[in-house]
């Protein structure tokens, strides 16, 4: 940057640390009450520091996404390139499910889950009659941050400087230093998961389940989910996304869950691993973690820099 250029814009918390608490909020906007979304999008920045600052060591953030649908409802003008409604992944077996009607997501995250309901609810007592709450999940973190299949979640995402290279928007101006989101809401059948042994678990997963440790690729089936999952652009460099899943469940009700959530500078990431995952590469071999896990929910949304939401153009 040469000396008088403008700052560059600020990311929302897009690369916070994984938290101990989660919140995923996804609303759609009612007809006529975009003003208001608009409105409280601009406002997020300082609800969210009247909330965090009370226990700053707690590291309160919350990332706002806005749907393809919603852009134009909402900001209208120019579009980020790779805004698009999330496609449908289907296979032989198992397909993908989009929440077509979601608008806005907001991902909230903490040390304390209180911080977080704290902000939820001030964010709610802004939108309540102008939005249509659909889907809302409190997620936890469970031991050494596993999922409830019992494995370590988050290991291999990227770390330091790797972070904003895999996140960050950076060939679409304006909307450099946004970022895109995908959201999964997943249900486990975890009676069938539990009739497996722990050596048939690590061959769906493809890591050891105490240990964390990635099998061998002599010992790691095709089907297993890290092999799908590690995809490489055309010189074979491998395309990180930055995951912040979070257990959530109700074991009274049984239900078991992963709530997955990728960001990623580009959609075109994820939507090949969720190709990878449900069709399969190649087509049939699809991910074995599908036959235990069931996804009731799947929107993209785009996360525009904190100076976009706090000050859009008119
Ligand atoms: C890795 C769990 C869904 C992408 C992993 C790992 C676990 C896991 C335990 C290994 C440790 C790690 O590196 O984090 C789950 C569960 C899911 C789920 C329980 C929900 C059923 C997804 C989805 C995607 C995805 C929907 C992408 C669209 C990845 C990637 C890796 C990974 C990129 C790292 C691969 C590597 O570099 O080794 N996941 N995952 N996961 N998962 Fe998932």
């Amino acid at each position: 940057m040469q000396a008088g250029d403008l700052e560059p814009p600020e990311p929302q918390a897009v690369s916070a640390p994984l938290t101990r608490a989660a919140i995923f909020l996804m609303v759609s906007v009612d007809a006529g009450a975009e003003q208001t979304a608009k409105d409280l999008l601009a406002d997020l920045a300082g609800l969210q520091r009247a909330v965090g600052f009370r226990d700053a060591s707690a590291g309160l953030t919350c990332v706002a996404g806005i749907s393809s649908a919603a852009w134009d409802r909402i900001y209208g003008g120019p579009r980020p390139a790779e805004l698009h409604e999330l496609p449908v992944f289907a296979g032989e077996k198992h397909t993908s499910v989009l929440t077509a009607e979601a608008d806005l997501l907001f991902h909230l995250r903490a040390e304390r889950l209180d911080l977080c309901f704290e902000l939820e609810t001030l964010i709610m007592d802004r939108l309540r009659g102008s939005v249509t709450v659909l889907d809302e999940v409190q997620g936890f973190r469970y031991f050494d941050a596993r999922d409830v299949l019992g494995f370590v979640d988050g290991t291999e995402n990227p770390t330091g400087g790797g972070v904003n290279q895999a996140v960050l928007v950076d060939d679409d101006e304006p909307f450099d230093r946004g970022s895109y989101v995908v959201v999964q809401k997943y249900l486990h059948d975890m009676q069938a998961w539990n009739a497996l042994n722990t050596e048939q678990q690590e061959l769906v997963i493809g890591r050891r389940k105490l240990s964390d440790v990635e099998l061998s690729d002599e010992e790691k089936p095709a089907d297993a989910h890290i092999a799908l999952n590690v995809i490489t652009d055309d010189e074979g460099n491998e395309l990180d996304i930055l995951r912040d899943n979070m257990p959530f469940g109700r074991p009274g009700h049984d239900e078991f869950g992963t709530y997955f959530i990728g960001y990623t500078k580009s959609p075109a990431v994820i939507e090949k691993m969720l190709e990878n995952m449900f069709v399969g590469s190649p087509p049939g071999n699809y991910d074995r973690i599908l036959d235990f896990s069931t996804p009731l929910t799947g929107a993209l949304f785009y996360v525009p820099t904190a100076d976009f939401l706090e000050d859009p153009p008119d």
